[in-house]
This record gives C-alpha cells, sequence and structure tokens, in this order.
C-alpha cells in the first residue's frame, strides 16, 4: 500500500544548507534519473562555455529531433551565450570523463576556455558555431528554437533546440562494441534519493542504464 505525502508529511533533513531550496522534497521523494550531457556554447568574448545539464528530454516531431533543456538557470553562461548565437551543441560524456565534466562548474569564469581549462578537448563543430568536446561519444549540434519561462520570476527559463546534425563514435552505434547503454554508455543524474520518513538522502550519484528485454 501506498504512503500519501502532501507538505506537512515529510520529513527532510538538509544534507548540506540550503539544500531544500534548491531541491525541494518532491524532486527527492521522487528521485527520476535523467541522463547528463555537457552543452557548449561560445561566449561573448568568443571563449569556448560547458555547462552540465540534466533536467531535460529527447523527443521528435516533424521529422526532427529536438530537446527541451526543462531548466537552464538565467544567471548562467549558458543562457546568455545560447541566446546569443542561438546554437550550442549537446555532448554526451560517459562515466569515465565525468569528474571533469564536474569541473566545468568549477572552471566558470567569464574568461575561462571552460572546456580546455576542465581537462576536455575542444573540437570544431560542422554545422554551428559552437565548439565541440572532442572526448564525448556523441554530439548534438543544434539551433534554438523558442524558449518559456515557467514562473516569471523563477530561477530558470526552458528552452528548446532542434538538433541539426549528428556526431557519433562508432563504438558507440556498434551495440557489439561499447553501445550506448551500461557502464560505457550514457551517464544519469540521481539526485539525492529521500527517505521522507527518516528524513534522510542517500548520496548525489552517478548512474547507468541497462538494456532488460525487448518490448513486444
Ligand atoms: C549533474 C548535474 C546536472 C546539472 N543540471 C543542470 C540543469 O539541468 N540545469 C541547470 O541550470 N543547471 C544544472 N546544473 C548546474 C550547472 O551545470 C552549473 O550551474 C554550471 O556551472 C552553469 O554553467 P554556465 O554558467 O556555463 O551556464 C547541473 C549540475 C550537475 C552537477
Amino acid at each position: 500500500m501506498k504512503i500519501e505525502f502532501s507538505d506537512n508529511d515529510v520529513k527532510y533533513v538538509e544534507p548540506w544548507p540550503g539544500a531544500s531550496k534548491l531541491f525541494p522534497w518532491k524532486e527527492l521523494i521522487t528521485a527520476v534519473p535523467s541522463v547528463i550531457f555537457l552543452v557548449t556554447t561560445y561566449k561573448d568574448n568568443g571563449k569556448p562555455n560547458a555547462c552540465l545539464q540534466s533536467w531535460s528530454t529527447f523527443f521528435s516531431d516533424k521529422g526532427e529531433l529536438l530537446c527541451i533543456f526543462g531548466h537552464v538557470s538565467k544567471s548562467g553562461h549558458m543562457f546568455s551565450s545560447l541566446l546569443k548565437t542561438k546554437e550550442c551543441v549537446i555532448n554526451f560524456p560517459y562515466p569515465e570523463i565525468f569528474d571533469k565534466c564536474l569541473a566545468t562548474i568549477k572552471n566558470n569564469d567569464f574568461e575561462d576556455d571552460e572546456i580546455t581549462k576542465s581537462g576536455l578537448t575542444v573540437e570544431k563543430a560542422v554545422s554551428v558555431n559552437a565548439p565541440r568536446v572532442a572526448e564525448c561519444f556523441l554530439s548534438l549540434e543544434s539551433e534554438f528554437l523558442w524558449e518559456k519561462a515557467t514562473f516569471t520570476d523563477g530561477r530558470g527559463v526552458s528552452i528548446c533546440v532542434r538538433v541539426k546534425h549528428v556526431a557519433m563514435d562508432p563504438e558507440y552505434f556498434d551495440e557489439e562494441k561499447k553501445g550506448r547503454y551500461g557502464r560505457t554508455g550514457y551517464i544519469y543524474n540521481i539526485n539525492e534519493p529521500l527517505n521522507p520518513i527518516t528524513g534522510l538522502t542517500n548520496s548525489f550519484s552517478i548512474g547507468a542504464i541497462e538494456k532488460q528485454r525487448p518490448i513486444k
């Protein structure tokens, strides 16, 4: 039998001060995993920008592959550079290079080439004015379609982009080799799952996805 939860029924011991402001209990009780990627753009000064994102979804309409970045912080470089250049690359890392991707959060000064400073390599894109990350196994060169604010005074906006061009390491589209899934493929964000009875959270983790069986 399920237990019902509303605002006053949940215990939430903040794992760090201010956690509940950034990650409300509804996010941590559900802890729905989401795929992690690096969005790269050029800043106003021409320096490469890299922003880790995971609150997003991919889908198709009218023969186009689209991505909605569910929450792009209005105070970050990604927001300002993407709105200006109207182009970006969505780069998918594998687990071994996750720490370098994470380092882009510290190496986030306006003057930084955030890709190189984090130990990754800038690669030229084919169809957009945005850098690619050479080490990532999949790069989706994309153009801006629209932005929408969920709340006028919220921290972020949703942005939709259209994928124009795909670059992929052949070891990854061959499921007999590395493939896209498991411990060598896509990385998932598992955000501090909360036990609403004890109020305790589990650690913020990365995870892998495993194929189980064909759908018939
Ligand atoms: C695993 C992970 C996922 C993240 N996902 C998002 C996200 O979906 N949206 C967002 O605005 N910030 C997200 N962040 C935080 C940004 O990566 C971080 O604030 C970054 O420094 C912003 O870069 P920018 O100034 O280049 O935009 C995430 C961080 C981590 C570690």
